[in-house]
């Protein structure tokens, strides 16, 4: 039986009552299985709050993003160690949403990635392509490329203490899920590669999918052979939403 990781991923919403609400929630109805591990990744300032409500469950806490540098003059930016410090076990990195908003290229990326490693945390690295990029066939050279970026930076024993979240850009917000054969298709090229390098890594590496992920999808996409849970969006505001995609989990 594998294990499957359903990462929330809250972006900016809420506020200190409807995240402590919404976390409320999930808590108390998070399906008892030790092999569906849950996770939310809240905005920056309720971070803390969040590590406090969580203390001595087995909900997981992550950020939506780190700074790449450790500590200085970074007007705005976050280190891995404050996250680390208040009780972060992942980091998503080189989400689409920074890549296209926020002009992250796949190497700062890739450093963020290592930075986020060092300290011992654990990086989902989003990856994804646009629907021109799938339309014009090339999404697996655009996945290759960011994949590559991360690779060239940490080598391949950087994966082993990583998640590698597949989002088309397509996908994410837009109610348009990939299938479970086209998600299916990418996650297989994106273990295959690894594979090539590490085929231990490869097989241990948790692959998530992401995108318009709901209840009633999820256990479609999370029985493919090579997804290995879901990083959700909007269905992740919703404690019921939320908790109807960790119950799909769990009855894999
Ligand atoms: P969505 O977002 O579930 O709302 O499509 C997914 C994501 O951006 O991680």
């Amino acid at each position: 039986m594998r294990d499957i990781l359903v990462a929330g991923n809250w972006k900016m919403n809420g506020d200190s009552a409807s995240n402590s609400a919404l976390l409320a929630g999930i808590l108390a109805g998070m399906p008892d299985s030790e092999r569906v591990r849950l996770l939310v990744c809240p905005p920056f300032p309720y971070l803390a709050a969040t590590a406090h409500q969580v203390t001595g469950s087995r909900l997981a806490l992550g950020a939506q993003t780190a700074s790449e540098h450790a500590a200085g003059a970074y007007t705005g930016e976050v280190s891995v160690a404050m996250l680390a410090d208040i009780g972060c076990e992942y980091v998503i990195v080189g989400h689409s949403e920074r890549r296209s908003l926020f002009g992250e290229s796949s190497s700062a990326v890739a450093t963020k990635f290592e930075a986020v490693t060092a300290a011992g945390l654990t990086p989902i690295l989003c990856v994804g392509e646009s629907l021109d990029e799938r339309e014009a066939g090339a999404t697996e050279s655009i996945i290759g490329e960011q994949l590559d970026a991360v690779l060239q930076q940490v080598g391949v024993a950087g994966l082993s203490n990583a998640v590698i979240a597949y989002e088309p850009v397509w996908a994410i917000g837009t109610g348009k899920t990939a299938t479970p054969e086209q998600a299916q298709q990418v996650h297989r090229y994106i273990r295959e590669k690894i594979a090539a390098l590490d085929a231990d890594i490869a097989a241990k590496i948790l692959l998530l999918y992401g995108g318009s992920v709901k209840g009633d999808n999820a256990a479609g996409l999370f029985s493919m052979p090579d997804i290995d849970g879901g990083l959700i969006g909007g269905a992740s505001l919703q404690a019921d939403d939320f908790l109807a995609i960790a119950n799909a989990a769990a009855s894999i």
